[in-house]
C-alpha cells in the first residue's frame, strides 16, 4: 500500500486538480482511497454527480484531530491512498506528511510558487526532524504551457535541480479538459471529445504523470533528506 500527500502553502498550485487527476488514473488498475481534507470538500463535490470510478472512495470528513486515523483505515481498504490538502500550512499537513510514501509538491512557475514550493519543503525537513526518518518527496511543475518554455520556468527548474529538489519529468500542462473534469464532474476518459479540446493529450498527460509516480513508489532511491540550500530559498 502507498499513501501520497500534495501539499502546497500556495493557494491554486493545482493540488486537487493533480490528486483527482491522479486518483482517477490509479483506479484504472487498483483501488484508490482519496481523502479529502481541504475543509471546502472539493473532490466530495466533484463526486457528488454519481460519476466517480467504483472502485475509489472518498473520505470526506477528514480533519487536524482524525487524519491520521482516516489514513490508517484508508491503507486498511486500498492498496492507493491520495490525500488532498488545502493550502495552508498547518497541523493538519504535518500529520499527513507523517504518514506520506511519496509528498507531491505542486507548483506553477512563477518566482512567487517557486518561493511557496519551498516553504513546503520546510514542513517536509520539519517533519523529516521529527519522526527521524526521510520522507521522499518531488515538486510537480503545473500549469505548463506545453509548447513554450518560459524563461521564468526554466530559471526555476535550474534554481530547484541545483538545490538539490527532485522534480517530476512530467509536468501537468495547462489544459482545458484538466478543469472540465471538475465543470462536468467527470474523469477524464468520461469527457466528451467533441466538447473539450485536446482531451486525448490531456489524457496522455495524465497517464505520464501517473506511471511516473508510481515508478518513483518503487523506486528504491530515497530522497536522502529535503536539502538545506532549498529550503533555504524561501
Ligand atoms: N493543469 C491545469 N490545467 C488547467 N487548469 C488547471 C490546472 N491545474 C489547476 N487548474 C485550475 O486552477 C485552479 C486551481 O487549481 P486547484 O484547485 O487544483 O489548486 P489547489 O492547489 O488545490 O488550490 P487550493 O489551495 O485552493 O486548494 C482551478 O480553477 C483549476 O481548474
Ligand atoms: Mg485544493
Amino acid at each position: 500500500m502507498s499513501t501520497i500527500v500534495f501539499i502546497s502553502p500556495k493557494g491554486g498550485a493545482g493540488k486537487t486538480t493533480a490528486a483527482l487527476i491522479l486518483a482517477t488514473q490509479l483506479t484504472r488498475a487498483v483501488a484508490v482511497t482519496i481523502i479529502d481534507a481541504d475543509p471546502n470538500r472539493p473532490i466530495a463535490a466533484w463526486a457528488s454527480a454519481g460519476k466517480a470510478p467504483k472502485n475509489l472512495t472518498i473520505v470526506s470528513d477528514a480533519d487536524e484531530e482524525n487524519i491520521l486515523e482516516r489514513i490508517e483505515d484508508a491503507a486498511k481498504r486500498t492498496p492507493m491512498v491520495i490525500v488532498d490538502l488545502e493550502g495552508t500550512a498547518a497541523k493538519i499537513v504535518l500529520l499527513a506528511v507523517s504518514q506520506a510514501d511519496l509528498v507531491i509538491v505542486p507548483t506553477q512557475g512563477s518566482q512567487l510558487d517557486a518561493e511557496q514550493a519551498s516553504r513546503a519543503l520546510k514542513v517536509i525537513r520539519q517533519q523529516e526532524k521529527m519522526s527521524g526518518r526521510a520522507v521522499k518527496y518531488s515538486v510537480l511543475l503545473t500549469r505548463t504551457n506545453p509548447a513554450i518554455r518560459t524563461r521564468t520556468m526554466a530559471h526555476i527548474e535550474r534554481g530547484l535541480m541545483g538545490a538539490g529538489v527532485p522534480i517530476f519529468d512530467t509536468e501537468l500542462h495547462e489544459r482545458e479538459a484538466f478543469r472540465a473534469m471538475f465543470s462536468f464532474r467527470r474523469t477524464l476518459a468520461d469527457l466528451n471529445s467533441a466538447e473539450v479540446g485536446n482531451l486525448e493529450k490531456a489524457m496522455a498527460n495524465a497517464e505520464a504523470f501517473a506511471l511516473e509516480v508510481v515508478d518513483q513508489l518503487s523506486s528504491k532511491r530515497g530522497n536522502a533528506t529535503a536539502p538545506a540550500a532549498a529550503v533555504e530559498m524561501a
